[in-house]
């Protein structure tokens, strides 16, 4: 059982808020009878309506992707280019799901999808932010002194970026470039580009190869995979 404005939210009527303001508004019908109540508490086969429409409530579905180069993290892209929802859509999986967070067009890597939008929020809230690895192969030999800067904090749009790992993996004297992995637990935008930027060490490619205790093991670009009990319950975990 779950909260009547938690359900409505999950099955995309609106916003938490939004949906406790159509429920105290007398909008709401469960089971065909009137609910002005907030607490009033659901279960998966009740049936609700809003404004007399009845909402669609889904099955939570959880998958992990192993994103290619070339396509966009979102469910719909303006330019009419693929998205990671279509990656899982041309399987035959007709829920409707969106991404855990993004990776940018040319980034590589771990991504969760799911249409569980309490999960969501939770997994991409700064509080929770979980630990994610990424492999970076940087412009120059880059230094310790520069690590050393990645791990303390660098400035990014005006403000220094919270502590991170970092592990140099390999440097290539010839053409000058260094691979580095990079742990950080925030998730702003485009925020492992503009660490390495800010130390003058512009990312060439970026990949993501954790998300907390998640990995790609066994899961190829381009393949996904859905999420086991055990992960499910190990994330639903985090506080
Ligand atoms: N940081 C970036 O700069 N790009 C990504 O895709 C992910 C993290």
């Amino acid at each position: 059982m779950e909260r009547l404005q938690k359900a409505m939210a999950e099955a995309g009527v609106a916003s938490r808020r939004a949906s406790e303001k159509l429920i105290v508004q007398g909008k709401v019908m469960v089971n065909g009878k009137k609910v002005t109540e907030l607490g009033t508490k659901v279960g998966v086969h009740d049936e609700i309506t809003v404004n007399g429409v009845p909402i669609q409530r889904e099955k939570h579905v959880y998958y992990l992707l192993n994103k290619p180069r070339g396509v966009i993290s979102s469910a719909h892209d303006d330019k009419g280019r693929r998205t990671v929802v279509d990656i899982i859509h041309d399987e035959d999986i007709n829920q409707r799901i969106y991404p855990v967070g993004r990776l940018d067009y040319d980034t590589t890597g771990i991504l969760l999808l799911t249409n569980d939008g309490a999960l969501a929020n939770k997994l991409m809230h700064p509080r929770f932010e979980v630990d994610k690895t990424y492999v970076a192969k940087v412009k120059g030999i880059i230094k310790n002194e520069d690590l050393k800067q990645l791990r303390l904090g660098v400035m990014v749009d005006g403000q220094k970026t919270k502590p991170a790992k970092t592990k140099l993996l390999s440097v290539d004297r010839e053409k000058k470039t260094s691979i580095v992995q990079l742990t950080i637990h925030e998730g702003r935008n485009h925020q492992v580009k503009n660490m390495f930027k800010a130390v003058d060490h512009p990312v060439i490619k970026l990949h993501r190869e954790t998300y907390g205790f998640l990995n790609l093991q066994g899961v190829q670009a381009g393949e996904f995979r859905a999420l086991k009990p055990d992960e499910l319950q190990r994330l639903k975990k985090i506080k």
